[in-house]
């Protein structure tokens, strides 16, 4: 099966070219072989390129006029939380009228969780998968987190891996309500039962260390137990103030810090000095009305910066990488380059991916064109649905 994408205006491949570490071409083309990029350069060139190919696979190309449109590797969208009952419509208008985000909000969603069928549960799930697809996400995590029960848990990981590969268990998110006071017993169920339970369905562990979550102690506990289960380590750090979760999670290798708004100096030589990515997410302190994190700050140091939505029903209730670009551009000062590179690069990179979050041959073919001549309408043209098709592993999907 092959597909030649023609005509594309302006095509973003992360494949660094100069100065240019988004690989920028202009009247370019792309061709798809069996769901990977066999070739992407200028338009001219498309026609002997897929005829070499269709010669040697002897089939029919499916051409694609983008119509002089944007085209970008698919959106990769490291860090969600989308396994939950009900929602917190009025926490958040509460929130809106003054009232400041902590994170015991966490603890509700976990009741209406815990009450919720797996068949609720997996048709909504399904139903933020396909909203995310409409606005261009080809790759999701989705962390469990609102079950903090070893059975609920359970049911959380073996539902995201229904629907990616990129599944996190965090039942250390918070405290539940049934083990007030007697955190390090709850720290002791997560890396014992629990764990046992979750570690076959996910690959990665992750931990909310911060006040009214988990102490430093306590994370790191969970997160080497995982680590020794197999499982790879991210954490949600320095959210509402500072701490040294990030410190201890470059300590052992995280993939990701995630959050990081209220870092020292110190927290940012170490992640620049290290592979471990900070991911950024707007939709939080949009939502939450909290300070942006410095995200000037990050990238001069030379931190790798990844973009997420953080979909959740607390702290950030869009689930559109469009708008976290927007808003990473407006309000936390990035580029527009930067923050495109970030939401799909920085995605991969947060996720330790090779094969996703560019166009170049080999990689799986997740690509995004948009109803725009330049990706700069993403944040131009904020909250304007721009993706006109979506291609995941080669197939479209709108
Ligand atoms: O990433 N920080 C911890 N977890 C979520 C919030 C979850 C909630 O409020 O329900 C987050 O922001
Ligand atoms: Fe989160």
């Amino acid at each position: 099966m092959s597909i030649l994408i023609t005509n594309i205006g302006e095509l973003t491949t992360n494949v660094p070219a100069g100065e240019d570490r988004l690989g920028t071409r202009h009247d370019a083309a792309v061709l798809i072989e069996d769901g990977r990029i066999a070739w992407a350069g200028a338009s001219e060139e498309a026609e002997g390129v897929s005829s070499r190919f269709a010669r040697s696979t002897t089939e029919e190309v499916d051409v694609v006029d983008a119509g002089g449109g944007a085209v970008i590797p698919g959106f990769v969208d490291s860090h969600s939380h989308l396994v939950f009952g009900g929602d917190r419509a009025a926490e958040f208008e509460a929130r809106m009228a003054g009232q400041k985000y902590a994170a015991g909000g966490i603890r509700s969603t976990v009741a209406a969780t815990r009450a919720a069928t797996d068949d609720e549960l997996r048709e909504r799930l399904r139903g933020f998968v396909h909203e995310m697809r409409a606005q261009g996400t080809t790759t999701v995590e989705i962390k469990s987190g609102y079950g903090l029960d070893v059975a609920t848990e359970e049911r959380l990981v073996r539902l995201a891996s229904e629907v990616t590969p990129e599944v996190t268990f965090l039942g250390a998110h918070v405290v539940p309500a049934e083990y007030a006071e007697r955190a390090d017993e709850y720290v002791d169920l997560v890396v014992g039962e629990m764990l046992d339970a979750c570690a076959p369905h996910a690959r990665w562990i992750d931990v909310f260390c911060e006040t009214g979550a988990f102490t430093v102690a306590q994370s790191r506990r969970v997160l080497e137990a995982g680590i020794a289960r197999g499982l790879r380590p991210r954490v949600h750090a320095s959210q509402l103030g500072p701490g040294e979760g990030v410190r201890m999670a470059v300590e052992l290798g995280a993939a990701s810090v995630d959050h990081g708004t209220y870092l020292t100096d110190a927290d940012v030589a170490a992640l620049a000095a290290s592979d471990t990515v900070l991911t950024l997410l707007p939709g939080v302190e949009f939502s939450t009305r909290q300070p942006y994190p410095d995200a000037r700050r990050l990238i001069d140091a030379g931190v790798t910066v990844a973009i997420a939505c953080d979909t959740n029903p607390g702290s950030s209730f869009t689930s559109s990488m469009p708008f976290c670009i927007a808003v990473a551009v407006r309000d936390m000062r990035m580029t527009v380059a930067e923050a495109v590179w970030a939401a799909t690069a920085g995605g991969a990179a947060a996720l330790q991916r090779d094969d996703i979050g560019a166009i170049a041959p080999g990689m799986r073919a997740d690509l995004v064109l948009l109803d725009s001549p330049t990706r700069v309408h993403l944040a131009y043209r904020p909250g304007v649905p721009l993706v006109k098709q979506v291609w995941k592993d080669g197939a479209a999907t709108l």
